[in-house]
């Protein structure tokens, strides 16, 4: 029964424990007067289904050189340095049992993958401000990709791994990418990952490319060849697997046109539209509290009522939630955030991402100490 939902925000919280009848105690407060009530919540009906495993947070491949309105955020929260022996980390992952880690960002879309076939030297992401993004090109050694499935593996997440959609494509001044998108790179990366018996929930292409994109754009038409041709490397490589991962895209910002081709095209190469969702702006906004309080900012229902009709064949959708880094935000960022996981479990999203497990000032743990932050415990 924990795949069901009833009500939004913290009932969900509740709900997921509780298949019947229950009732909350609560105070509603009349001008400063409090009075105490009972709310009973009819648990036989549900409103939405989520998929078994709704909860997921992402990891990232910014770098300690990566700073915003002045701070540095991320410290050794990448994917590149973040501290595998922590066991508070650890054990922070464990208790999900499984948390879906979603693992990729802006930066992933200048990863290479230093397999077999990689001709160039494995270098690290170099700050540089003429480059898209703030920096030049990185790259993931096999070493640390081992690293990282041990620790996935021990910790019982199930990981979706975001590839570099933007190889071999000629990104123009006009902000457009263009040209088939080169796997070469993903595909041995891929059959890597197989080899080593790591087990993969889900490959995902690219980060934040749809519509009119961030940083660069890729059209419609030439995203779902890409995907397709992800599918048959897929398929290919997991040739007599009994389970094979999922197919998930795009990861970006939705537009209703641009979605619409890409799944009209793609067909049923792709398993999970994945759509993200930043409704407060950037976090440098000083008005950041009260547009957490104001419902008109929560609410997504305009973009989930869109991408709820998103045809059913397409198991499921996930989400970033807004990014809130301001210091003494926690409890409404908290608020924000159950707000979000309810309302999206009703419009039909089977798994919603937060931005980020760790890093960014937004973390459910913290960037440093890896100790929780209240947002975790929500
Ligand atoms: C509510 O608070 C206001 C002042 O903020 C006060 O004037 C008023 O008497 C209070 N009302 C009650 C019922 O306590
Ligand atoms: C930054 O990148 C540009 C090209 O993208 C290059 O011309 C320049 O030399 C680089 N700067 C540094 C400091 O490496
Ligand atoms: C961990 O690795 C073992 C051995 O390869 C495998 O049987 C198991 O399914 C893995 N667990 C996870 C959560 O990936
Ligand atoms: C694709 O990338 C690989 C390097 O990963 C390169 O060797 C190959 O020439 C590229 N293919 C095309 C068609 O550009
Ligand atoms: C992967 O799993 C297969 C089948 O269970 C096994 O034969 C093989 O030795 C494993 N490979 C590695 C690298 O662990
Ligand atoms: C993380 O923990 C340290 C040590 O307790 C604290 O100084 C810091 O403010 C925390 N960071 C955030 C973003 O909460």
């Amino acid at each position: 029964m924990g795949s069901q939902i009833w009500l939004r925000g913290l009932c969900f919280l509740v709900c997921i424990f509780t298949c019947s009848f229950f009732s909350v105690s609560s105070q509603t407060v009349a001008g400063n007067v409090s009075v105490e009530g009972t709310v009973f919540i009819d648990g036989k009906t549900s409103i939405g289904k989520i998929d078994k495993d709704f909860i997921c947070a992402t990891l990232d491949w910014w770098p300690p050189e990566k700073c915003d309105y002045g701070t540095c955020s991320w410290d050794h929260a990448s994917l590149i340095n973040l501290d595998l022996n922590s066991n508070i980390l650890l054990n922070a992952i464990k208790a999900f049992s499984p948390l879906k880690i979603r693992l990729g960002g802006s930066l992933q879309d200048k990863v290479m993958y230093d397999t077999d076939d990689n001709k160039e030297p494995c270098k690290q992401f170099v700050k540089n401000t003429t480059e898209m993004f703030g920096f030049t090109q990185g790259c993931l050694p096999m070493y640390r990709w081992d690293e990282l499935n041990a620790f996935f593996n021990k910790s019982g997440a199930k990981i979706i791994f975001g590839l570099n959609a933007l190889a071999g494509r000629s990104i123009h001044s006009d902000g457009s990418a263009t040209g088939a998108w080169n796997y070469t790179n993903a595909e041995s990366f891929i059959s890597y990952t197989v080899k080593k018996n790591y087990s993969i929930h889900g490959w995902e292409l690219g980060n934040e490319l749809s519509g009119n994109g961030v940083g660069t754009r890729i059209v419609a038409n030439q995203y779902a060849a890409d995907t397709i041709s992800l599918y048959k490397i897929v398929q290919n490589i997991y040739n007599g697997a009994e389970t094979k991962p999922l197919i998930i895209a795009p990861g970006g910002f939705f537009d209703a046109s641009w979605f619409k081709e890409f799944i009209d095209k793609t067909g049923n190469s792709v398993d999970v539209i994945t759509h993200h969702i930043y409704n407060l702006g950037p976090g440098v906004d000083e008005h950041l509290v009260e547009k957490i309080l104001n419902p008109s900012y929560l609410d997504v229902r305009l973009i989930l009522s869109e991408t709820s009709k998103i045809p059913s064949r397409v198991l499921q959708h996930q989400q970033l939630p807004g990014l809130v880094r301001q210091e003494g935000l926690t409890t409404v960022a908290g608020t924000m955030y159950l707000d979000q996981l309810g309302m999206a479990s009703a419009y039909d999203t089977k798994t919603y991402c937060r931005q980020s497990l760790i890093g960014g000032n937004y973390g459910l743990l913290n960037t440093t100490t890896f100790v929780p932050n209240p947002d975790y415990y929500r």
